[in-house]
């Protein structure tokens, strides 16, 4: 079953079909996230050249777990989802910004993102890099609208996207502080370059709901420990699946000399560790009863996810 783009079509989005997501997604939520994502770029001034080439990054498919994450942290903690919106429709830019460069040449050289040519393979280096440039800028638009905690809202988002942009200097170019175990490297790189948005999703979720200073930190701890298991099944992905499956290249991480979970620590034990962080966020949002059902609901899935 696949399931198409919803916002404002183009010729770029017009085509493009996904997965059903599992259930753990709220479809009301997806959809929702779709419609306020379409309505940022819609009001945006663009040339034309360059809304075709963000609609191409933004509106064409992914999982959309950063911005579910921002909903679901939002309802835990008896919000509104109105209030979460714009919130979850940056943290999506910042993302979609930070995969565009990513796959950029000079990065990881990939020509395959969900399913499909990536930016640069599709309309050229140059259009990738400022079509990123400019889903960043309308990042910070979108935050800055949330109806709720606007400030701090877009400050969690400046400190999110600077710390995952260490993480990809850490992970392409090293600049590590002195006699750094290469264990030490592993966790610094993940905690940054995906744990950051993992933990900005929940925590712009839980203030965007005016949570109080105790379940702002429950939540913190929940998004750092799916933020690094997140980017453990990741590197599984990478050494496990195939790229027809995951929708992007794999099997590169080894020949390209990154330091992943598999790499530094085995399968076995990368497996293990998955089911440790698992456990560890559950853990973390068992005080908060039925209100973390759904969250529970999430982390199972991310980890045994295989996409
Ligand atoms: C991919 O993130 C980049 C990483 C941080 C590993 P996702 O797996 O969430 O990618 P999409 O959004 O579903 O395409
Ligand atoms: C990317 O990590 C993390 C960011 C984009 C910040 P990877 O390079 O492992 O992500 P994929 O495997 O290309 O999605
Ligand atoms: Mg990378
Ligand atoms: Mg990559
Ligand atoms: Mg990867």
């Amino acid at each position: 079953m696949e399931r198409g783009i919803i916002g404002t079509p183009s010729r770029y989005t017009r085509t493009v079909t996904m997965t059903t997501q599992p259930d753990v997604f709220d479809q009301q939520d997806l959809a929702a996230i779709e419609s306020r994502l379409a309505h940022h770029v819609a009001h945006a001034d663009y040339a034309p050249n360059l809304r075709s080439a963000v609609e191409y990054a933004l509106l064409g498919g992914g999982k959309r777990l950063r911005p579910t994450l921002v909903l679901a942290c939002a309802r835990a903690a008896g919000g509104s989802i109105d209030d979460a919106l714009d919130a979850a429709a940056a943290i999506e830019m910042v993302h979609a910004f930070s995969l565009v460069h990513d796959d950029l040449p000079a990065l990881d050289n990939d020509d395959l993102r969900r399913g499909r040519p990536t930016l640069h393979r599709a309309m050229g280096e140059a259009m990738a890099i400022l079509a990123g440039d400019a889903l960043l800028a309308l990042a910070f638009q979108a935050a800055s609208a949330s109806p709720r905690g606007a400030l701090r809202i877009v400050m969690e988002l400046s400190r999110a996207t600077n710390a995952m942009i260490t993480g990809q200097v850490h992970d392409t170019l090293g600049g590590f502080p002195a006699d750094l175990s290469a264990v030490d490297r592993l966790e610094r790189i993940h905690a940054n370059k995906t744990g950051a948005l993992l933990v900005c999703s929940c925590r712009m979720g839980a203030l965007s709901a005016g949570a109080p200073e105790q379940l702002l930190s429950q939540l913190t701890q929940w998004g750092t420990l799916n933020g690094v298991m997140f980017q453990a099944v990741d590197d599984l992905i990478d050494e496990t699946q195939t790229a027809e499956h995951a929708g992007k290249a794999v099997g590169k991480d080894r020949d390209a000399g990154k330091l992943t979970y598999p790499i530094v620590h085995g399968l076995e034990r990368t497996r293990s560790e998955i089911e440790r962080l698992r456990t560890e966020a559950l853990a973390t949002i068992a005080p908060l009863g039925p209100a973390g059902e759904s969250l529970g609901r999430l982390t199972d899935y991310l980890a045994g996810r295989t996409r």
